[in-house]
């Protein structure tokens, strides 16, 4: 997730830039950049890995007059996060500067045609490819270059480019990334989201899949990639600059709930194709490992090893080794046997968890080779990695994880499909049913989050229970456990998640009026026995909250509450049935007046053993 913001008009382009990065940093801080271009048309860049504070004091006293601009804080994807690879990136000729936001998939395939057609590109950004096919269409009009060029891209974008020649055009496009324009008086925005305008203008026009925004400083003009007129409403957005950066939403882990289809098209950019096929070029490398190897260890603490859980469910299934989670705490002091035939996956969000780099350190010293699961690109688990494989769910601020334990579980399944692959295990139909399935994720997350509008009116209705005990059976179970502690996390209320067969063997005994009964039902083989398990919970006079699959007709019968999710591969159920659980918890703990966001004793990321 990365940041972008473009002025035209007659004001200074450079402050104004400056400052709507500034308010912008919270999508990434790996480097930032700004281009500007005068009046005369000359091309002022400055780019700097690190901080805006890099940036701002490396163009201190030197920044240029301009009447145009487009600046960029990168948060780091693929692509080392160095001064070479930060945004803005220009064409052969350097007339033709473009910002971006998101992953053109077809990249390679793009930049080979470009080298082979003479092109000399520097960095190494699917990015820079967008600038060099504006160059090869431009005849004049900037707009009708940019159609052109994005004809010819996959993936997911947010844009802005803008040519020495044209010194009051701006031109922007959107497909699956935000990007908004805001429209002042004798002045016009471009940005990817409103935070970073609201200083200077209310008037916004929200873009849609997509849509090329013409921009100058009197008005926008917007079309489709092929030309073709489309139009958006003006919107008069009244968000505080404060509310602006949360997206309008109250706290950041509202947000971050509601990104996650968004961030599901951008973990899963580049690892299925339209067909199916799915593929992870990052850890290409170990394919001989993966053949070799008989034993799957994962890693991983709190969230992420509920998101392992769903890995190695699938590493199993689809490969028949034993694959199995060790919380990190567990796995250093009583380690699992480890040689070189010992796969050890370690998941972390932050990278910067100790009691996950500490095994996994140990394990790399013992000879096992290492994939890490993380978001955040150059942490430390990096290092101790022989491949990686990146969330690329954007930057996750409230301390609950949300679209990073989706993404986990995404990018888990595609390595899992990778495992399967390399040892001949995942037939060709398997495999694009699969791909299909995770094509069809994130329109899934989004009807996921229209299904759950019930859910805070849910969540007053129990505020006064004692406790909760969640439940979930093979595939469901990691969704029933991450949907536990969600809520003891935020809301500070005791939930327990557990094997619904389990229940029976103890835990049946906290059941009555005031401990729910949170079954998540999803439809799986193993449906009709979780069924059961409710059933003997209903008969102690627990209450029942069901997550069910859309169209099951019976559960309405024996649950008292029931929270719809679409149907899905059963292997991608917990990324569905999580959702309603995390606003579960999310509308508990604020009717309880909790910090959602920084709840009490947890940290982001903790860095001690
Ligand atoms: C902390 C956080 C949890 C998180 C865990 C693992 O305890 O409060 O929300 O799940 O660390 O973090 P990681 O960054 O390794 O995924």
């Amino acid at each position: 997730m990365c940041g972008i913001v473009g002025y035209t008009g007659p004001r200074e382009a450079g402050p104004i830039l400056i400052e709507g990065l500034r308010r912008l940093e919270y999508r990434g801080y790996d480097s930032a950049g700004i281009a500007l271009v005068s009046e005369a048309g000359d091309l002022f860049v400055e780019k700097k890995a690190g901080k805006l504070a890099n940036l701002q004091t490396a163009i201190a006293d030197r920044t240029p007059s301009a009447a145009i601009g487009l600046a960029h804080t990168r948060w780091a994807t693929h692509g080392r996060p160095n001064d070479l690879n930060a945004h803005p990136h220009q064409d052969c000729t350097g007339a033709i500067t473009v910002i971006h936001n998101g992953i053109i998939e077809n990249f390679r395939e793009l930049r080979d045609g470009l080298e082979a057609r003479g092109h000399t590109l520097t960095s190494e950004t699917d990015t820079e490819a967008i600038a060099h096919l504006v160059e090869e269409a431009y005849a004049g009009d900037l707009a009708d270059a940019v159609r052109a060029a994005l004809r010819q891209c996959e993936g997911a974008y947010a844009i802005a480019v803008m040519h020495r020649g044209e010194t009051d055009r701006l031109v922007g496009a959107r497909q699956n990334v935000p990007l908004v324009v805001g429209l002042g008086d004798g002045e016009a925005f471009l940005a990817s989201d409103v935070a970073a305008i609201l200083a200077h203008t209310r008037r916004v026009l929200f873009l849609e899949e997509g849509d090329v925004v013409d921009l100058r400083p009197w008005g926008a003009t917007i079309t489709n990639v092929e030309g073709a007129p489309r139009e958006r409403a003006e919107t008069l957005v009244d968000w505080s600059p404060e509310a602006a950066e949360k997206g309008g939403y109250d706290h950041f882990m509202l947000k971050e709930i509601h990104e996650q289809p968004d961030a599901l098209r951008q973990s899963l950019a580049g690892r299925v194709s339209t067909s199916g096929r799915i593929h992870a070029p990052e850890v290409a490398a170990l394919t001989e490992a993966f053949r070799r190897v008989t034993r799957v260890e994962l890693v991983a603490c709190g969230t992420a090893s509920y998101a392992a859980l769903v890995g190695a469910a699938a590493i199993q299934d689809w490969t028949g080794l034993p694959a199995r989670v060790t919380v990190g705490s567990e796995f250093r002091y009583s380690p699992p046997p480890l040689d070189e035939n010992t796969l050890v996956i370690a998941v972390t969000q932050s990278g910067e968890t100790a009691d996950t780099i500490a095994p996994t350190r140990w394990a790399r010293e013992q000879g096992c080779p290492i994939v890490a699961v993380t978001n955040t690109v150059g942490s430390a688990i990096t290092r101790e990695a022989n491949a990686v494989m990146f969330l690329q769910a954007g930057p996750e601020i409230a301390v609950a994880a949300s679209k990073t334990f989706v993404t986990q579980v995404t990018t888990l399944i595609v390595l899992a499909a990778a495992i399967a692959k390399a040892r001949g295990s995942l037939g060709l139909e398997q495999e694009l049913e699969l791909g299909q399935a995770l094509r069809a994720l994130p329109e899934a997350a989004a009807r996921a989050l229209e299904l759950a509008k019930d859910v805070p009116a849910m969540a007053e209705r129990y505020l006064g229970a004692r406790g909760f005990m969640f439940i979930g059976r093979g595939y469901t179970l990691p969704g029933a456990l991450e949907g536990a502690l969600k809520l003891k996390e935020v809301s500070y209320i005791h939930a327990e998640g557990y094997a619904a067969g389990e229940l029976k063997h103890g835990p049946i005994s906290l059941l009555d009026l005031e401990c729910p009964l949170v079954a998540v039902a999803t439809r799986s083989r193993v449906y009709d026995k979780l069924i059961s398990n409710v059933m003997e919970g209903r008969a102690r006079d627990a209450r029942v909250i069901a997550v069910a699959t859309e169209g099951d007709q019976g559960i309405g019968r024996i649950a008292d509450d029931v929270v719809w999710v679409p149907e899905t591969h059963e292997a991608l159920s917990p990324v569905l049935a999580v959702i309603p659980l995390q606003l579960f918890a999310y509308y508990t703990a604020v009717a309880r007046g909790n910090d959602v966001d920084q709840p009490r004793n947890l940290a982001k990321s903790v860095t001690v053993e």
